[in-house]
């Protein structure tokens, strides 16, 4: 019955939340103030292992302003969440007993009425401890037996037999989400019911997560969270410190302001486990793959587990009959890891891709061409049609626009100015799925709609794309559209995480729409307005705002305020839902996956060590792109990541105490807009439809994947040095 116009899905909108941010109206979680906001700094242990023998806060309690010092004594107790109801990396909550398992674990709060009066009370809490030598080696001697993620043939009899073969181990050492944007939870509390303003990337499962662990009522925990400095994965999931503020605030009758230092990211948030991985392949004279073994190790935490799934894209990157992907993990007393943007994939593509660049030089083949010879027909670990895979495309196009058919593939070989120059590529790919959502849209008489629902915009320009979607079914430029996201009380939203927010919100944002213009053709068909007499309502549509007959144009209809007003009604809201992937049984009979490809330039200048990321070109087969301004955007700033991964991120720890020595963003280094190449971002777009009906995937991660071999496979070409772990460092170059 309604129209589909597809004016705007694949117009390049600007943000349209981008006003408020570059002029500093967007709210993030701490900048709300309430009257009477009390302040929280937690008191982090300095032992990386041992025991608090005791904690003096008598100092601390009786300095100016200090409201409250709360230890495991008078915190009270937390009851676990079940991993049934929600999800959590740490679900050990605060200050549950005296053992120190990770330097930085909570040992107290001090609550006082100004941050600096908070932070000095702090300072002046006396823990005692029976401290021991923490175990935070980087060496990952698996603690158990290797679990296998998928396995098919006889990997380790085909490459016993093989000619051509491949081992080499990679690694990737901790790294650390670092968003701009500081964790914080202002809690408000008011008798009953709690707000939690939060830097969160999934507002719905910390509502459940907080509820549980506070012991009310889930309609008693209201989450918002209007915009997000980033998260890269360490706000997927709710932290300590939120359950730290809001019992302070609920204990204290008064608003708690709790926002952790840049030193606390480094331990109380989440990081990426460092990875080993070694890699055999092998295959024939002409580039046939004959097997690929995948076995990799991470580190966990003491008390939590959280796989560092590594073999992602393993099982059905490239055609081999024989194919094993295993792991193991050890455990460490370092602070609990988590997902970091392309948790397992990222790390995983580094190894698997730079093996594929060290066999096509084995080989003498181009690394192109290697991988368009082992181009698999369907997905060979799951038995399944892709849904749409066209990293061919990708692969062919990159080359293209990065002229690689100018590579010579000799070390060394190529110079401009005075450097010399090192290509390399890699393929990479990223999981889509599609999470449950609901959304709703209403139509309101002062000629505008609103589209709504419990997701977050982390950065990504979910609030442009809601409006977007919305706008294609109701006919309406973005600017006639409030988007409301961020906040519990609407109807509950897709988690920010895995680069499903957009697919997910899709089939439910397009039902919620069609739903509101289903009711407001109704409502014309009562109101019999006369510009609309002996249309049926399912005859009537609505174009770029007005309701109109089919067939007719739009000016011969009328605008739906208009209908509104002479029904008499002030707004029409519809409401759309959809399930996640894992219920649709199409979905189920494919295998989903977003593909492309890097191609990248470094300059080496070996007179004084330089090395320099100069140009990348990325292709990505991400579906339907609903905005490529945005879209690109993203992947221009994952391939900045990129750069960081492959150059810079490495969080060091201290052997004594096992603290993140490199904790502040001068020590621990992330790429700059300096270090930054020029970057050349298409997508090759095949709408994916078995994801949603606008074929739109995820595009947040994958741009991230496969950056790192893409660059050491340059690093490579230009010195002939073969980086195999992480970062690349000068003095290995020398
Ligand atoms: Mo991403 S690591 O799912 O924020």
């Amino acid at each position: 019955m309604t129209q589909h116009t597809e004016s705007s899905i694949g117009a390049g909108h600007i943000r349209v939340e981008g006003p408020l941010k570059v002029t500093g109206r967007a709210r993030y979680a701490a900048d709300h103030g309430l009257p009477g906001m009390l302040h929280a700094v937690p008191v982090c242990a300095t032992v990386g292992k041992g025991r608090i023998l005791g904690i003096e806060t008598g100092v601390a309690r009786g300095m100016p302003g200090v409201r409250k010092v709360y230890t495991r004594e008078n915190i009270g107790r937390f009851p676990r969440v079940d991993e049934s109801a929600a999800k959590l990396d740490e679900y050990r909550p605060p200050m549950e007993d005296d053992e120190i398992r990770y330097y930085g674990q909570y040992v107290a709060l001090v609550v006082a009425d100004t941050l600096e009066q908070a932070m000095a009370a702090a300072a002046a809490v006396a823990v005692q401890y029976d401290a021991q030598t923490p175990d935070v080696s980087m060496d990952l001697a698996p603690d158990d037996e290797p679990r296998v993620d998928t396995e098919r043939g006889d990997a380790p009899g085909a490459y016993a037999q093989a000619g051509i073969r491949i081992d080499h181990t990679y690694t990737t050492p901790p790294e650390t989400n670092n968003p701009l944007e500081m964790h914080a939870t202002v809690a408000v509390y008011d008798g009953r019911a709690f707000t939690l303003y939060e830097s969160s990337q999934g507002i719905v499962n910390h509502r459940v997560a907080m509820a549980r662990m506070l012991d009310v009522p889930e309609d008693s925990v209201r989450v918002v969270t209007e915009h997000v400095g980033s998260g890269f994965g360490s706000k997927l999931w709710p932290w300590g410190h939120s359950l730290l503020a809001a019992a302070a605030a609920r204990d204290l009758g008064s608003p708690v302001k709790l926002v952790l230092s840049r030193r606390m990211m480094f331990h109380n948030v989440g990081h990426r486990s460092n990875t080993s991985q070694r890699v055999r392949l092998s295959a024939t004279r002409d580039g046939q793959l004959t097997s690929l073994r995948h076995d990799y190790l991470f580190h966990v935490a003491m008390d939590e587990y959280h796989k560092e799934n590594c073999g992602e894209a393993t099982g059905f990157l490239y055609s081999t009959p024989n194919l094993r992907a295993a792991y193991g993990s050890a455990r460490r007393n370092i602070a609990p890891t988590t997902s970091m943007r392309g948790p397992g994939a990222v790390p995983g593509l580094y190894a698997i891709e730079s093996a594929m660049d060290e066999l096509a030089i084995e080989l003498g083949m181009d690394p192109v061409e290697l991988r368009l010879r082992n181009e698999p027909e369907q997905d060979e670990a799951a038995g399944l049609p892709f849904s749409s895979r066209h990293l061919r495309e990708c692969l062919l196009q990159g080359a293209e626009r990065f002229g690689w058919a100018r590579r010579d593939p000799r070390v060394g070989s190529m110079w401009r100015d005075g450097l010399v120059l090192g290509w390399g590529m890699a393929a990479c790919s990223w999981m889509a799925v599609r999470l449950k959502a609901q959304a709703s849209v209403a139509l309101r008489a002062d000629g505008t709609a609103r589209v709504a629902s419990a997701t977050q915009d982390i950065g990504t320009g979910t609030y442009t794309v809601m409006a977007q979607m919305a706008g294609s079914v109701l006919g309406l430029p973005p600017d006639r559209i409030e988007v409301a996201l961020g906040d519990t009380a609407l109807p509950p939203g897709p988690t920010s995480g895995g680069s499903m927010a957009t697919g997910s919100l899709v089939p439910a944002v397009l039902a919620a729409a069609r739903d509101a213009v289903r009711q407001l053709a109704a409502c014309a068909a009562r109101a019999g307005l006369p510009q609309l007499a002996g249309v049926a309502a399912d005859d009537l549509r609505l174009t770029g705002g007005r309701l109109h007959g089919a067939g007719r144009p739009p000016s011969s209809g009328v605008p739906f305020q208009d209908v509104l007003r002479a029904a008499g009604i002030e707004r029409i809201e519809g409401h759309g839902q959809s399930e996640g992937s894992d219920a649709d049984p199409r979905a189920k009979r494919h295998s989903m996956h977003s593909f492309g490809a890097h191609f990248v330039e470094v300059t080496w200048e070996p007179a004084i060590a330089r090395l320099r990321v100069a140009r990348v070109v990325t292709v990505i087969d991400a579906g339907r792109i609903i905005n490529p301004r945005t879209g690109r955007n993203q992947i221009e700033g994952a391939v900045v990541m990129g750069v960081g991964m492959a150059l810079l991120e490495e969080t060091s720890y201290d052997s004594r105490q096992g603290a993140p020595v490199n904790n502040n963003l001068a020590d621990y280094m992330v790429a700059t807009h300096a270090d930054a190449p020029d970057i050349d971002v298409h997508f090759v777009e095949h709408p994916d439809t078995v994801l949603n009906e606008l074929g739109a995937r995820g595009i947040g991660e994958i741009g991230l994947a496969g950056v790192a071999a893409a660059i050491t496979s340059a690093v490579h070409h230009a010195t002939g040095v073969r980086v195999r772990d992480l970062p690349v460092k000068v003095e290995t170059l020398l």
